[in-house]
């Protein structure tokens, strides 16, 4: 295999020779392909795509990379876990982990970094002081068997193959890709050994496949591969046109989720994470109907039940549960700064993008695969669309550190915003549409 001979086929939109597909991807793990040649690679699958074949090597070599997690040394019960495809603000696996363990299944999450312009559910963990996502299998498997839930990344026994080139595509701009976002999220979903999957595709601008029919062909894709290896899988299709809740950054995030799991929270988020929470529970045989399971994830977050189980993983994988009660011992940012409406008007858009790489460029995630990123950075929005602003009024407030940094975000976020006479749309409706093997529902 010569891997500039690969990717020149690739780039020329021809169908790769599968031997010589699997040589290349187990050449990047033993150091034969340098990172340069398989983000070349990638760059070509973003333009030229990936053959239904292609696709099928790719997935195999993923999951083939590392271990699958052995359903044996978990706890019994309906193994369920929901995956997203990336968002701003997105921190629903958050309240969803232990919620969707008090009702009775098991979630063993393996999650992603931040990617592109999205945040990712490990450095929104890790934002807690002690919270190790790093560990490994054996207390995996233990934490899973003391709380129901336990959240982890690809690591070298899990997805080894997903973890460089998670971290290759979030700094090459190579990850708005169908096949590499279905070989990606499905990998790792296959290796968890689940009874059922639940996928939070997301449409819209701030999505990495924008459009409904870009999002429907992607959860199609993801459906279809868990049906050929056996895995039920439902995509719910939800508004990423703007971010989700209010708060933008690790932090700030992880302290908007337990808002969620106490009951409160931003509506958007509440009503996402109820929804995805139900169909989990529907596909794990806990629920008879979508409205059961609302009404059993509402009743949990409303008692706080979903809040103990999340303070009790949060304890089992190192961390301190204690600014859950205290309200302190998230990291702060030294410097916060309102951003203030230039003009009175409506709101009528709250860009996502825009939002998620001022997140970047704010220290809150990566330009180099090696990066720290700064927890504290970040975003909490004090107006929504649709909402009237009179001038000067606080649109967000920028959380962070460093005045040149902080005044670049200042700008960044305030392009973020549209304000004009009025509102040409509402937005898309949160949950936009279902799709699963069995069936094919469109909503709203
Ligand atoms: N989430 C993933 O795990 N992978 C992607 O490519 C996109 C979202």
């Amino acid at each position: 295999m010569i891997p500039q001979r690969l990717i020149a086929s690739k780039r020329a939109g021809e169908e790769i020779d599968p031997a010589e597909f699997r040589s290349f991807l187990a050449g990047y793990l033993d150091g034969r392909v340098e990172d340069s040649q398989m983000a070349a690679f990638l760059m070509a699958v973003c333009f030229n795509g990936l053959g239904d074949k292609e696709l099928a090597v790719l997935v195999d070599a993923m999951i083939r990379s590392g271990e699958s997690l052995d359903r044996d040394a978990g706890p019994p019960g309906p193994r369920v876990d929901k995956h997203s495809t990336g968002g701003v603000g997105d921190k629903v696996s958050l309240p969803l982990a232990p919620l969707a363990a008090e009702m009775g299944m098991v979630v063993p999450m393996i999650s992603g970094r931040g990617l592109g312009h999205t945040g990712g559910t490990l450095d929104k963990l890790e934002s807690i002081p002690g919270f190790e996502t790093r560990i490994s299998l054996e207390r995996f498997h233990a934490v899973l068997r003391d709380t129901g839930c336990a959240m982890i990344g690809q690591t070298r026994e899990i997805a080894p193959l997903d973890r460089r080139l998670y971290a290759l595509r979030d700094v090459t701009a190579t990850v708005a890709s169908l096949p590499l976002i279905t070989a990606s999220i499905m990998s790792k979903k296959l290796a968890e050994t689940l009874d059922g999957l639940v996928l939070d595709v997301k449409v819209g601008s701030g999505a990495f496949l924008s459009s409904a029919e870009e999002a429907r062909a992607l959860a199609e894709a993801m459906v279809r591969v868990g049906a050929s290896r056996g895995l039920e899988v439902t995509a719910v299709l939800s508004a990423m046109d703007r971010p989700l809740g209010r708060a933008v950054g690790h932090g700030l995030e992880v302290e908007e989720a337990v808002e969620c799991l106490s009951g409160g929270g931003p509506e958007d988020l509440r009503e996402l994470t109820v929804e995805l929470a139900a169909e989990m529970a529907l596909a794990g045989g806990l629920a008879a109907s979508l409205d059961e399971g609302r009404g059993a994830a509402e009743a949990l977050l409303a008692s706080g039940a979903a809040l103990e189980r999340f303070c009790r993983m949060v304890s089992a994988q190192g961390g301190d549960p204690g600014f859950v009660a205290s309200g302190r011992g998230l990291p702060a940012a030294p410097l916060q700064r309102p951003v203030l409406a230039a003009r009175a008007g409506v709101v009528a858009a709250v860009e996502p993008r825009e939002l998620g790489y001022a997140l970047v460029a704010l220290g809150g995630g990566r330009t180099r695969q090696d990066q720290e990123i700064d927890p504290r950075a970040g975003f909490r929005l004090e107006v929504q669309v649709g909402q009237e602003v009179e001038e000067g009024r606080p649109l967000a407030v920028v959380h962070g550190a460093g005045e040149d940094r902080i005044a670049a975000a200042e700008r960044a976020v305030a392009g973020a915003f549209r304000i004009a006479e009025s509102a040409d749309t509402d937005g898309l409706p949160l949950i936009l549409e279902r799709l699963s093997a069995s069936e094919n529902s469109r909503l709203g």
